[in-house]
Order: structure tokens, then C-alpha cells, then sequence
């Protein structure tokens, strides 16, 4: 990557690959073999076997999108993991924002949207030490440049939305720029800082939305996200609290 990030922990050693099956499973097998540096990305123009979340694949036509792994240590507690998807998904709403002037939202738990379209999505994978999180890889995937999407009728490019060829270097740069600015909030253990700036880019914050548990469907109103990353919804006046996968969307 010619245009290196202006950052202080994030992108100081950038681990290009042409070709890769999955850069998140790229990045564990360093941590397997060696102590990478904090921040240390890895990143390819051809992902092969991308990995998404619950078991899914991801899509990524070649040269097109960003595809890449942050290896970080973060001094977390277990409880407290989904602060690195906070982090990491401001970070893209923030970076896509400052690079197309559009406003784009989170999904939870994982996925950046605009509008009903999915345009990138998360894969954290996290390795624990007793109660402490001992590793992280930040694995992101933002869609860029590609022009079709077969059978994924949510998914979208940025180019779709704006019409234009965007620069991948310097997209990469910008987004690991705003992972370093969202990462170093972290170190600092500003989590209530996080907390509210997830939360104004929360899809549906704060309103009523609809879903579906156990296939049955809903309308709730969205409180927002705790600190250990559950759902918080008042449904009939009653407050519940949902893990990943204990709802569905329905958009
Ligand atoms: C999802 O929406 O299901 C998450 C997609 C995460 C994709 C990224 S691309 C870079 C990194 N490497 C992977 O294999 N997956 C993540």
C-alpha cells in the first residue's frame, strides 16, 4: 500500500498479500507462529475464502473492495469484547462518511448500512486468556468498487451509491486512520465516549423497528446496546435483552 496511514497504533507494519484465502485467518496463523506488532494489518486485493459471520462466506470480487485484518491486544475483559465491534464499526461509518459526505449506520451487531443496503460487515475473532481477552482480529470488509452482487439482494457498493470510482489506497488509509482515532479511545478507557458515539450511528436507534423471534414477527423499540453488546428492546412495555443471532432483522 503505497498511501500509509497517518496513524499511531494502527497499519505501522502492513502485511500485503496478493492473494489470500481469508485474511483473518491469515492474521490468527501469525499470532500462532509469532508476537505481530499491535495494529499490525493484513490486507489483500484477492480475498478467496472470505469468512463472514455465523459460519457464512464472503463475497469479494478481485482488486475491487477492502478487505483486511487488524491484530490487536486490547486490555479487555471478555464481557467487555464487543467494544472492539464498537470501535471497529464507528470506525467505518466514520471513515465512509468522511469519504463520500453520506451517513451510513450500523447495523447490529456487526454490519455498516446505507439506507437498506449492506455495504461491509465485521468478523471479530477473539482469542481469551482466563477472563482477559488475549488476542483480537479485527477482520473488516466494505465493499468499494464492485458492480453486481449475485443473489445478495441488500448488499451494495460505495461506487453504486455515489457513481463514482473510488480510490482503494487511499479509502484503506482513511478507514485505518479512524480505527487508529476509535482504537486509541479504547486504550484510553473512554468507553462511555464509545458508548454514545455508537449509539447516534445505531440504526434505529431510539425508534421502533421490526424483527423476528423464533420466526415470529415483532415491532420494538430500540433502547440501544449494553456494554456487553446485547440488544436492548422494550417490546409491550417490557424490557428485554437479545444475544447475536436471537433475532432477525427484517428491513
Ligand atoms: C459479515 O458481514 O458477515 C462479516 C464479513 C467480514 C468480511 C471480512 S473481509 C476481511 C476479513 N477476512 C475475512 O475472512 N472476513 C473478514
Amino acid at each position: 500500500m503505497s498511501q500509509l496511514p497517518n496513524t499511531l497504533i494502527i497499519g505501522k507494519v502492513l502485511d500485503h498479500q496478493e492473494k489470500c484465502l481469508s485474511t483473518n485467518s491469515y492474521a490468527k496463523k501469525l499470532i500462532a507462529k509469532s508476537k505481530p506488532l499491535e495494529g499490525t494489518v493484513v490486507i489483500t486485493d484477492n480475498q478467496t475464502e472470505g469468512r463472514g459471520q455465523f459460519g457464512n462466506s464472503w463475497q469479494s470480487e478481485a482488486g475491487q473492495n477492502i478487505a483486511l485484518s487488524v491484530i490487536v491486544y486490547p486490555k479487555l475483559s471478555a464481557v467487555q469484547q464487543f467494544y472492539l465491534s464498537k470501535v471497529a464499526s464507528l470506525a467505518c461509518v466514520k471513515a465512509l462518511k468522511n469519504i463520500t459526505n453520506l451517513d451510513f449506520e450500523i447495523k447490529w451487531p456487526n454490519d455498516i448500512y446505507y439506507g437498506n443496503l449492506k455495504v461491509g460487515g465485521l468478523l471479530i475473532e477473539n482469542q481469551l486468556a482466563g477472563s482477559q481477552i488475549s488476542n483480537s482480529v479485527i477482520g473488516i470488509g466494505i465493499n468499494l468498487n464492485q458492480e453486481a452482487f449475485d443473489n445478495l439482494p441488500q448488499a451494495a457498493s460505495i461506487t453504486q451509491l455515489v457513481r463514482y470510482v473510488l480510490n482503494r489506497k487511499k479509502c484503506t488509509a482513511i478507514l485505518l486512520e479512524h480505527l487508529d482515532a476509535t482504537y486509541l479511545m479504547l486504550h484510553q478507557g473512554r468507553l462511555s465516549d464509545i458508548d454514545s458515539e455508537y449509539h447516534e450511528c445505531l440504526k434505529a436507534y431510539q425508534s421502533d423497528f421490526k424483527f423476528k423471534e423464533n420466526r415470529v414477527a415483532k415491532t420494538g423499540f430500540l433502547k440501544g446496546v449494553n456494554t456487553q453488546g446485547q440488544l436492548e428492546v422494550i417490546e409491550d412495555g417490557k424490557e428485554r435483552v437479545f444475544n447475536f443471532k436471537e433475532i432477525e432483522w427484517v428491513l
